[in-house]
Protein backbone atom coordinates (compact mmCIF):
# COMPACT_ATOMS: atom_id res chain seq x y z
CA UNK A 1 0.00 0.00 0.00
CA UNK A 2 1.17 3.45 -0.76
CA UNK A 3 -0.16 6.56 0.45
CA UNK A 4 -0.62 9.86 -1.55
CA UNK A 5 -1.64 13.41 -1.23
CA UNK A 6 -5.09 13.94 -3.15
CA UNK A 7 -3.73 16.30 -6.07
CA UNK A 8 -5.59 14.32 -8.33
CA UNK A 9 -8.49 15.46 -7.52
CA UNK A 10 -10.71 13.64 -10.40
CA UNK A 11 -9.29 10.37 -9.48
CA UNK A 12 -9.76 10.49 -6.03
CA UNK A 13 -13.79 11.70 -6.28
CA UNK A 14 -13.97 9.17 -8.73
CA UNK A 15 -13.10 6.88 -6.62
CA UNK A 16 -15.41 7.72 -4.17
CA UNK A 17 -18.53 6.66 -6.27
CA UNK A 18 -20.19 3.31 -5.00
CA UNK A 19 -18.53 3.83 -1.93
CA UNK A 20 -21.17 5.37 0.21
CA UNK A 21 -24.57 4.05 -0.16
CA UNK A 22 -26.88 5.81 2.38
CA UNK A 23 -27.08 8.59 4.54
CA UNK A 24 -26.76 6.34 7.11
CA UNK A 25 -23.16 5.38 5.89
CA UNK A 26 -22.05 9.15 5.05
CA UNK A 27 -22.65 9.91 8.25
CA UNK A 28 -20.81 6.25 9.95
CA UNK A 29 -18.04 7.55 7.72
CA UNK A 30 -17.76 11.13 7.40
CA UNK A 31 -19.95 12.48 10.91
CA UNK A 32 -21.83 16.00 10.19
CA UNK A 33 -19.42 17.28 7.65
CA UNK A 34 -21.21 16.21 4.40
CA UNK A 35 -24.44 15.87 2.74
CA UNK A 36 -26.14 12.71 1.67
CA UNK A 37 -25.51 12.26 -1.65
CA UNK A 38 -22.04 13.21 -1.62
CA UNK A 39 -21.27 15.11 -4.67
CA UNK A 40 -17.86 16.63 -6.43
CA UNK A 41 -19.34 20.21 -5.39
CA UNK A 42 -18.55 19.22 -1.81
CA UNK A 43 -15.79 17.39 -2.03
CA UNK A 44 -13.55 19.78 -3.79
CA UNK A 45 -14.42 22.53 -1.35
CA UNK A 46 -13.24 20.36 1.46
CA UNK A 47 -9.81 19.26 -0.65
CA UNK A 48 -9.48 23.16 -0.80
CA UNK A 49 -8.39 23.44 2.22
CA UNK A 50 -4.70 21.45 1.70
CA UNK A 51 -4.05 24.03 -0.09
CA UNK A 52 -3.35 26.64 3.00
CA UNK A 53 0.13 27.51 3.77
CA UNK A 54 -0.50 25.99 7.24
CA UNK A 55 -3.27 23.43 6.35
CA UNK A 56 -5.38 22.07 9.28
CA UNK A 57 -6.01 18.61 7.36
CA UNK A 58 -4.07 16.35 4.67
CA UNK A 59 -6.01 13.97 2.86
CA UNK A 60 -4.27 10.71 1.75
CA UNK A 61 -5.61 7.92 -0.90
CA UNK A 62 -4.21 4.76 0.01
CA UNK A 63 -2.88 2.76 -3.46
CA UNK A 64 -2.57 -1.05 -3.93
CA UNK A 65 0.77 -1.09 -5.77
CA UNK A 66 0.14 -4.34 -7.08
CA UNK A 67 -2.72 -2.82 -9.30
CA UNK A 68 -2.27 1.10 -9.01
CA UNK A 69 -6.25 0.68 -7.27
CA UNK A 70 -7.40 3.07 -5.02
CA UNK A 71 -8.30 1.03 -2.42
CA UNK A 72 -8.99 3.17 1.13
CA UNK A 73 -8.92 7.28 2.21
CA UNK A 74 -7.95 8.69 5.23
CA UNK A 75 -7.70 12.39 6.62
CA UNK A 76 -5.39 13.36 9.22
CA UNK A 77 -7.63 16.67 10.20
CA UNK A 78 -8.29 19.21 12.92
CA UNK A 79 -4.55 19.82 13.01
CA UNK A 80 -3.32 22.31 15.97
CA UNK A 81 0.44 23.22 15.50
CA UNK A 82 0.36 24.67 19.26
CA UNK A 83 -0.54 21.44 21.31
CA UNK A 84 0.60 19.12 18.67
CA UNK A 85 -2.50 17.25 18.33
CA UNK A 86 -4.57 16.02 15.29
CA UNK A 87 -7.84 13.80 14.18
CA UNK A 88 -7.68 10.71 12.18
CA UNK A 89 -11.35 10.60 9.80
CA UNK A 90 -13.02 9.54 6.90
CA UNK A 91 -11.14 6.18 6.84
CA UNK A 92 -13.10 3.82 4.39
CA UNK A 93 -11.90 0.85 2.67
CA UNK A 94 -13.54 0.34 -0.44
CA UNK A 95 -15.41 -1.05 -2.39
CA UNK A 96 -16.56 -2.87 0.71
CA UNK A 97 -15.53 -6.56 -0.63
CA UNK A 98 -12.05 -5.11 -0.29
CA UNK A 99 -12.72 -4.91 3.94
CA UNK A 100 -12.29 -7.49 6.86
CA UNK A 101 -8.53 -7.90 4.64
CA UNK A 102 -6.29 -5.92 6.96
CA UNK A 103 -6.23 -3.19 4.51
CA UNK A 104 -7.65 -1.17 7.56
CA UNK A 105 -4.99 -1.47 10.02
CA UNK A 106 -2.40 -1.03 7.19
CA UNK A 107 -3.97 2.36 6.27
CA UNK A 108 -4.04 3.20 9.82
CA UNK A 109 -0.79 2.82 10.42
CA UNK A 110 1.02 4.01 8.11
CA UNK A 111 -1.59 7.41 8.67
CA UNK A 112 -0.38 7.11 12.68
CA UNK A 113 3.62 6.99 10.98
CA UNK A 114 2.98 10.59 9.06
CA UNK A 115 0.93 11.63 12.11
CA UNK A 116 4.43 10.87 14.33
CA UNK A 117 7.00 11.71 11.98
CA UNK A 118 6.39 13.79 9.46
CA UNK A 119 3.84 15.80 11.23
CA UNK A 120 5.57 15.61 14.52
CA UNK A 121 2.53 15.14 16.64
CA UNK A 122 1.97 14.49 20.06
CA UNK A 123 -1.24 13.04 20.16
CA UNK A 124 -3.53 12.03 17.55
CA UNK A 125 -7.52 10.91 18.14
CA UNK A 126 -10.86 10.13 16.00
CA UNK A 127 -14.45 9.25 16.67
CA UNK A 128 -16.05 6.53 15.99
CA UNK A 129 -19.70 5.08 16.66
CA UNK A 130 -20.20 2.49 19.25
CA UNK A 131 -22.02 0.11 17.16
CA UNK A 132 -18.82 -0.24 14.52
CA UNK A 133 -17.33 -2.80 15.34
CA UNK A 134 -15.04 -3.00 13.15
CA UNK A 135 -13.73 0.06 12.90
CA UNK A 136 -13.07 0.31 16.77
CA UNK A 137 -11.32 -3.46 16.38
CA UNK A 138 -9.05 -1.43 13.48
CA UNK A 139 -8.35 1.36 15.34
CA UNK A 140 -7.33 -1.21 18.69
CA UNK A 141 -5.48 -3.39 16.36
CA UNK A 142 -3.18 0.11 15.10
CA UNK A 143 -2.89 1.05 18.77
CA UNK A 144 -5.79 3.28 20.00
CA UNK A 145 -7.54 3.41 23.37
CA UNK A 146 -11.26 3.83 23.88
CA UNK A 147 -10.85 7.39 25.78
CA UNK A 148 -14.70 7.62 26.70
CA UNK A 149 -18.18 7.71 25.31
CA UNK A 150 -20.12 10.78 23.89
CA UNK A 151 -23.47 9.81 24.76
CA UNK A 152 -25.76 10.33 21.66
CA UNK A 153 -24.23 13.41 20.27
CA UNK A 154 -25.38 12.48 16.49
CA UNK A 155 -28.87 12.98 15.91
CA UNK A 156 -30.13 9.98 12.99
CA UNK A 157 -33.33 10.28 11.88
CA UNK A 158 -35.47 9.39 15.18
CA UNK A 159 -32.87 8.93 17.71
CA UNK A 160 -29.56 9.00 18.47
CA UNK A 161 -25.91 7.87 17.74
CA UNK A 162 -23.21 7.34 20.33
CA UNK A 163 -19.50 7.76 20.06
CA UNK A 164 -16.46 6.58 21.32
CA UNK A 165 -13.04 9.04 21.53
CA UNK A 166 -10.37 7.23 20.76
CA UNK A 167 -6.64 8.37 21.53
CA UNK A 168 -3.13 7.57 21.25
CA UNK A 169 0.37 9.53 22.33
CA UNK A 170 3.22 9.26 20.25
CA UNK A 171 4.91 7.45 23.10
CA UNK A 172 2.70 4.72 22.92
CA UNK A 173 2.59 4.57 19.55
CA UNK A 174 6.65 4.15 19.36
CA UNK A 175 6.00 1.49 21.85
CA UNK A 176 3.07 -0.31 20.12
CA UNK A 177 5.58 -0.40 17.06
CA UNK A 178 8.67 -0.78 17.86
CA UNK A 179 9.95 1.89 16.89
CA UNK A 180 12.60 3.74 18.91
CA UNK A 181 12.51 7.61 20.04
CA UNK A 182 13.52 9.95 17.19
CA UNK A 183 16.59 11.92 18.11
C1 LIG B 1 -13.56 0.45 9.37
C2 LIG B 1 -12.75 -0.05 8.18
C3 LIG B 1 -11.93 1.10 7.62
C4 LIG B 1 -11.79 -1.15 8.69
O1 LIG B 1 -11.04 -1.60 7.60
P1 LIG B 1 -10.97 -3.19 7.27
O2 LIG B 1 -9.98 -3.36 6.18
O3 LIG B 1 -12.33 -3.70 7.08
O4 LIG B 1 -10.40 -3.74 8.68
P2 LIG B 1 -9.32 -4.87 8.89
O5 LIG B 1 -9.53 -5.99 7.92
O6 LIG B 1 -7.97 -4.24 8.94
O7 LIG B 1 -9.78 -5.44 10.31
C5 LIG B 1 -9.59 -4.72 11.49
C6 LIG B 1 -10.14 -5.54 12.66
O8 LIG B 1 -11.56 -5.60 12.58
C7 LIG B 1 -11.98 -6.95 12.63
N1 LIG B 1 -13.20 -7.03 11.83
C8 LIG B 1 -13.30 -7.02 10.47
N2 LIG B 1 -14.63 -7.09 10.13
C9 LIG B 1 -15.32 -7.11 11.31
C10 LIG B 1 -16.71 -7.15 11.64
N3 LIG B 1 -17.66 -7.17 10.69
N4 LIG B 1 -17.07 -7.14 12.97
C11 LIG B 1 -16.12 -7.09 13.94
N5 LIG B 1 -14.78 -7.04 13.68
C12 LIG B 1 -14.41 -7.05 12.38
C13 LIG B 1 -10.83 -7.74 12.08
O9 LIG B 1 -10.86 -9.09 12.52
C14 LIG B 1 -9.67 -6.98 12.67
O10 LIG B 1 -9.53 -7.31 14.03
P3 LIG B 1 -8.30 -8.17 14.57
O11 LIG B 1 -7.09 -7.33 14.30
O12 LIG B 1 -8.60 -8.37 15.99
O13 LIG B 1 -8.33 -9.43 13.74
C15 LIG B 1 -13.68 -0.66 7.08
O14 LIG B 1 -14.41 -1.73 7.63
C16 LIG B 1 -14.61 0.34 6.43
O15 LIG B 1 -14.27 0.95 5.42
N6 LIG B 1 -15.83 0.52 7.01
C17 LIG B 1 -16.81 1.44 6.45
C18 LIG B 1 -16.44 2.92 6.67
C19 LIG B 1 -16.29 3.23 8.15
O16 LIG B 1 -17.16 2.93 8.96
N7 LIG B 1 -15.15 3.84 8.48
C20 LIG B 1 -14.82 4.19 9.86
C21 LIG B 1 -15.38 5.51 10.24
S1 LIG B 1 -14.92 5.94 11.92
Amino acid sequence: MNLHHKRLLTLSIYSLEGWIPSSAFLLQWAGPLFRYPLDRVQLVRHLKRMADEMPDLFIYKAIDLENELVIGHGKIGGIDYKNNCGTLCRIPIGPPQRRGKGLGVHLVKALLKIAFEQLALHRVDLYVFDFNNEAIRCYEASGFKKEGLLREARRFDNGYWSSYIMGILEHEWRDYSGISQAS
